[in-house]
């Protein structure tokens, strides 16, 4: 076990929809310490590095447009296994397969506005904390 710390954002539908509260509530139960959070309003170019990975998924225009629709809580999220711990709590990336329970489970009804994003390593973690966070 180890102490990590993970980069969470909650997207524009988790704020559109009134849900950050019983999410950031979720985490704060789980026993995870919000070290730092801002609201920020992201552009096409940072969007474009962080998720570099998928920029040529057919997805991704689609992804920009939701990114940028409103704003998103980044938060940087500190505890036992922080980045594994989160992403079991946010549940599956594609809503059909989050389990009840889990945040997305719970309130995701399709995978391109899944409510939340975490980090999926502890080098990606670092990486997007610098991104948002520097
Ligand atoms: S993938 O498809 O295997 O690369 O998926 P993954 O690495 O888990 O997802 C990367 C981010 O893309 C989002 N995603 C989607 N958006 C819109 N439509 C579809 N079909 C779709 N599939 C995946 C997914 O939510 C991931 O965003 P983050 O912010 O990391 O959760």
């Amino acid at each position: 076990m180890s102490i990590e710390r993970t980069y969470i954002m909650l997207k524009p539908d988790c704020i559109k929809r009134g849900l950050m509260g019983e999410v950031i509530s979720r985490i704060e139960r789980k026993g995870y310490k919000i070290e730092d959070a801002k609201m920020m309003h992201l552009n096409e170019t940072i969007l474009r590095e962080h998720y570099a990975h998928i920029a040529d998924r057919p997805f991704f225009p689609e992804i920009v447009e939701y990114m940028t629709s409103g704003p998103v809580l980044g938060m940087i999220v500190k505890g036992e296994n922080a980045v594994k711990g989160m992403r079991i709590l946010m549940g599956a990336t594609k809503f059909e397969e989050a389990l009840a329970g889990t945040i997305r489970g719970d309130y995701a009804f399709c995978t391109s506005e899944n409510i939340i994003h975490g980090s999926d390593s502890p080098e990606n973690a670092e990486i997007e904390i610098n991104r948002f966070f520097k």
